[in-house]
């Protein structure tokens, strides 16, 4: 897997096709959008426009002059999209109280207890079909492709203590210097041993909304240094809550008759995560609010963040499985069994 390249997806929406003809022409001269949205979580237009802005800083675009990344009337399209985005986000979460700013450790703790989202991972270990295991893989693969890249933009934000704390969780997301251990890596060959196909942006067009939101909400808290504690929290909530669900959808690829070279990357969080996540509560996210008390509330914020766009995408695949559709935009091509 060398550089990446990804293609433009189908147009979803004016916004998208605004900014998706622009992107194919020299870079300048994008008008700014007006943007009004009902509910811009799962605006198909509005997510789509963004994730695809957003992408130019992690990704080559086939066709797309990688100058378009950092162009003015790129960057103020791509504000207009973010401002519903976050309202909307904020509307969704609860303020921090002053007593939880205390002990920012212990309120993630109290937070990631009250976990809103329906229970999805259970659901795929005792009972979920193949077909809707390899929807769940699909949808995740927009941000596991690239897990722990947003991430690392908090790298050179953070205090000694947090930034520390932050590059070890780092250092194993990434491999612990072994490139075939990389998280992303490992997602990778799971998607390969399910028949999926682990080409970084293979499955855009598929991606509704919600899955998108899910990677925009930790993209948009990574590229603005503002943002720098609510990505701490994301990056604390994502660790703290990851364990047990791994389990759970590795016990489901075992039950569904896939070997190891599928569950590892399951396998691995199990551990894993085990680990990083009082690292990334207390060391990091505790370390950073002890450095900077003034971000300590945007951390619980990006926690609950998290947990509330990861209950919507969840939700949305629920639901979707209640009738005889699919959670993807259209179904998947069947694969090889
Ligand atoms: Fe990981
Ligand atoms: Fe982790």
């Amino acid at each position: 897997m060398a550089g990446r390249l990804i293609e433009l997806p189908q147009p979803r929406g004016p916004l998208s096709e605004q900014l998706f003809a622009a992107l194919e022409g020299a870079p300048g001269g994008l008008a700014a959008p007006s943007v009004e949205s009902a509910d811009p979580l799962a605006d198909e237009d509005l997510q789509l426009a963004l994730y695809v802005a957003y992408e130019l800083h992690y990704t080559d675009i086939s066709g797309v002059d990688a100058c378009w990344e950092w162009d003015p009337s790129l960057l103020a399209f791509t504000a207009a999209l973010e401002r519903p985005f976050e309202a909307a986000v904020a509307e969704l979460v609860q303020p921090a109280e002053a007593a939880e700013l205390e002990s920012v450790g212990e309120a993630l703790q109290g937070i990631v207890a009250e976990d809103p989202g329906p229970p999805l991972s259970r659901y795929l270990e005792v009972q979920g079909t193949r077909e809707q295991m390899l929807e769940q893989v699909v949808h995740r693969s927009a941000y596991q492709l690239k897990e722990a890249d947003p991430h690392s933009w908090a790298i050179p934000r953070l205090g000694p203590a947090p930034k520390s704390a932050l590059l070890e969780v780092q250092f194993d997301e990434y491999g612990g210097g072994n490139a075939e251990r990389m998280h992303s890596v490992l997602f990778a060959k799971a998607m390969a041993g399910l028949g999926l196909d682990p080409t970084y942006g293979a499955y855009l067009d598929l991606w509704p909304a919600p899955t998108l939101a899910a990677v925009n909400l930790v993209t948009g808290f990574g590229l603005h240094r503002r943002r720098r504690g609510a990505l701490v929290g994301h990056l604390a909530a994502f660790e703290m809550t990851s364990s047990i669900p791994n389990r759970r959808y590795g016990n489901a690829l075992r039950r569904l008759g896939y070997g190891p070279e599928v569950t590892h990357f399951y396998d691995e969080h199990v551990e894993a995560d085990a680990v990083h996540e009082n690292i990334a509560a207390w060391d990091l996210a505790g370390g950073l609010a002890r450095d900077e008390p003034e971000v300590a509330a945007d951390i619980l914020f990006g926690a609950r963040a998290l947990l509330q766009v990861e209950a919507r995408w969840a939700r949305h695949l629920m639901d979707s499985w209640e009738g005889p559709g699919t959670s993807l935009r259209s179904p998947l091509v069947p694969v090889a069994a």
